[in-house]
């Protein structure tokens, strides 16, 4: 997630900035930048990686002035550069625009402005925003008089005419240097919040930027815009039309900040999975046929027709990733998937060869098996398509093709919102594959995307559930043993919950296929063996059941997820119910209650949820 600061005040903007940005690190980014308004000039500084590199480059080459914005940047579109690190500008040079989100319809509109003669300098999807303020600012002021003191408003109607072209998410910030006192902010499905000083004001993604100059802070909400002056800031709505803001007052010290007031990164990422949802979906849909698969990975109907098979490696998590994916591609494009762990598969006898497609998934980037995986099927021809988290990683320059989880950095050990950003991005090939090999219409294919849609609200209601979940793990965080069983596309939940559990409160945690209870694991049943059962609405569902049965009759007490609306299932001691998802895409919901569970019997355990013992975030080593 990119980092989004303005200052306009009476002090020196530059060194305030920089501290804002700073205060915005764990938001992860690749590069920085900042730009500032003096004497009527608009003056940039932008540098690749860490903000040292931005304040070396300020302290060489000074910027003064008290009106300025500053960004720190997590690529999504194009790789990290300074050609592509924020504020980006328009033709003149006088106009830059800093934003935190994904603008969808940003090539339709790109190539528009390029027909009108604008140059561009990067690929970003933000650069078209601030070629396309400038351009309304021509069309605005057509017939107008062109006096100073008219060019706040001048820029404030481009501003809201360019907004209403734009589809997708943002929080932006805009300033022109013929406005030299004014910033024009605006919010749509990324964090914008306003902090009001005493003649000065400041503007941010997140609190900790300006929680050292003032606590007085106002929150935007979707479709509203801000007009930040040193001496005022007011609010207005797509419309144009002026509205209140209520001020509150943060209680958080910057830790807290950091983790939007919870506990831990990790519960923090829990609840950020409906936003990871949304992020990787947004914009990739349609057109179903030759759509956004060829337009963002290269991937097109032709190749998709070619492959013979799919291999699919990947590593914890993101290896319980590619098994849901696994039932999804086999069940609706009729392709075999084969599911690998890439520790294995670099060293088995593999026959991937030019006709197959391996799909990496990884939330890193950096994991060195598998790195070594890719590596070895493209000795042997095969194309790769890495679904990754980190634009710009290890795998990710290797790959064929990238298909990118927009989940923004995740920072707990035990990946939470990558996955469900992961199973996103998987559902999101799984569909266009199966349009483009004919295995799946243009109606089934809306209908897939009508399911998809709803996850995130699916994963809201399920988030609802923390406090009964707190509950049970009151009653169970002493135990030393736990199993978890699913079937079918929830059998890799089943494993995912079991790595969760186990990673982080180190309680011996396993996850097995429900069925395979009889065959071994049933004889470690006893009172002091808590069972997690998936039984949510299934095609397996009376299996369940039976399996559910055979543990009972050996004494486990037993968690329970079900389908509201379903009847009660006799044995579930204690019982989790969860939203009616179709069956298929379950695994996205029914993953959120056991990553609850997970955390909450570390945390009454004392663990170090975020930094668990012996494990490391990215395992680039062998
Ligand atoms: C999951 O909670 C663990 N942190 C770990 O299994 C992780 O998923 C695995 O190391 C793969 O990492 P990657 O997604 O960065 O490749």
């Amino acid at each position: 997630m990119c980092g989004i600061v303005g200052y306009a005040g009476a002090r020196q903007a530059p060194p305030l900035l920089m501290e804002g940005l700073k205060r915005l690190e764990y938001r992860g980014y690749d590069s920085a930048g900042l730009a500032v308004i003096n004497d009527g000039q608009l003056v940039r500084r932008r540098a690749m990686g860490k903000l040292s590199n931005l304040e070396s480059l300020i302290q060489k080459d000074p910027v003064k002035g008290m009106v300025a914005l500053g960004h720190t940047r997590w690529a999504t579109h194009g790789k990290p550069s300074e050609e592509n690190a924020h504020p980006h500008a328009d033709c003149g040079g006088s106009l830059v625009v800093i934003h935190n989100g994904i603008i969808e319809n940003y090539l339709e509109l790109k190539d528009r402005l390029l027909d009108q003669g604008h140059k561009f300098e990067s690929e970003t999807d933000t650069e078209v925003v601030a070629h396309l303020v400038e351009e309304k600012i021509k069309e605005v002021s057509r017939g107008r008089p062109s006096t100073p003191d008219l060019n706040e408003p001048l820029l404030f109607e481009a501003t809201r005419q360019a907004l209403s072209e734009l589809r997708g998410a943002y929080a932006l910030a805009v300033l022109w240097a013929k406005a030299p006192d004014v910033i024009i902010a605006a919010k749509t499905a990324s964090p914008l919040i306003i902090g009001l000083g005493q003649g000065e004001n400041f503007l941010a993604s997140d609190v900790p930027a300006f929680l050292g100059y003032t606590r007085k802070a106002v929150f935007m909400e979707d479709g509203e815009m801000a007009v930040l002056k040193a001496s005022r800031c007011t609010y207005f709505n797509l419309k144009g039309q002026k509205i209140e803001k209520t001020p509150v007052q943060i209680q958080w010290d910057r830790t807290m900040a950091e983790k939007s007031g919870h506990k831990h990164f990790m519960l923090k990422e829990i609840y950020e999975q409906p936003q990871a949802c949304e992020n990787t979906m947004r914009g990739r849909f349609f057109p179903l046929k030759d759509g956004v698969l060829k337009r963002e990975t290269g991937l097109d109907t032709e190749s998709i027709r070619r492959f013979r098979q799919i291999y699919m490696v990947a590593c914890g998590t993101a290896y319980h990733a590619c098994l849901v994916g696994k039932y999804w591609i086999e069940r609706l494009t009729g392709l075999p998937a084969h599911v690998e762990t890439a520790s294995e598969f670099r060293y088995r006898e593999v026959l991937i060869g030019p006709e197959d497609l391996l799909i990496t998934v990884s939330q890193s980037g950096e994991t060195a098996d598998t790195l070594a995986a890719v590596r070895l099927a493209k000795t042997r021809g095969a194309k790769v398509l890495a679904i990754c988290n980190c634009v710009g990683s290890a795998i990710t320059r290797e790959a064929d093709y990238n298909l990118y989880t927009h989940c923004g950095p995740e920072f707990g050990v035990a990946s939470t919102k990558a996955f469900v950003g992961q199973l996103t991005a998987l559902a999101v090939f799984t569909l266009h594959a199966a349009v483009a090999r004919g295995a799946m219409d243009e109606r089934a294919g809306k209908e897939f995307v009508e399911d998809l849609v709803k996850i995130p609200g699916y994963i809201r209601a399920a988030l609802k559930l923390e406090p009964r979940i707190k509950e049970i793990a009151r009653k169970f965080y002493r135990k030393d043993h736990f199993l978890f069983i699913g079937r079918y596309v929830n059998f890799a939940i089943a494993l995912e919950a079991a790595l969760k559990l186990k990673e982080i409160s180190y309680i011996h945690a396993e996850g097995y296929a429900a069925g395979e209870l009889k065959h071994g694991p049933i004889a470690l049943i006893d009172e002091d063996m808590p069972v997690v059962a998936i039984l949510t609405r299934s095609k397996v569902f009376e299996k369940m059941v039976s399996s559910l049965e055979e543990v009972k009759a050996r004494g486990a007490q037993l968690i329970v997820l079900r389908t509201e609306g379903d009847p009660e299932i006799r044995g579930a001691d204690f019982p989790l119910v969860l939203p009616a998802v179709p069956e298929i895409l379950s695994p996205l919901v029914n993953i959120i209650p056991l990553q609850l569970l997970a955390y909450h019997i570390a945390d009454m355990r004392g663990c170090d949820v975020d930094q668990p013992r012996n494990l490391a975030k990215s395992v680039t080593v062998e």
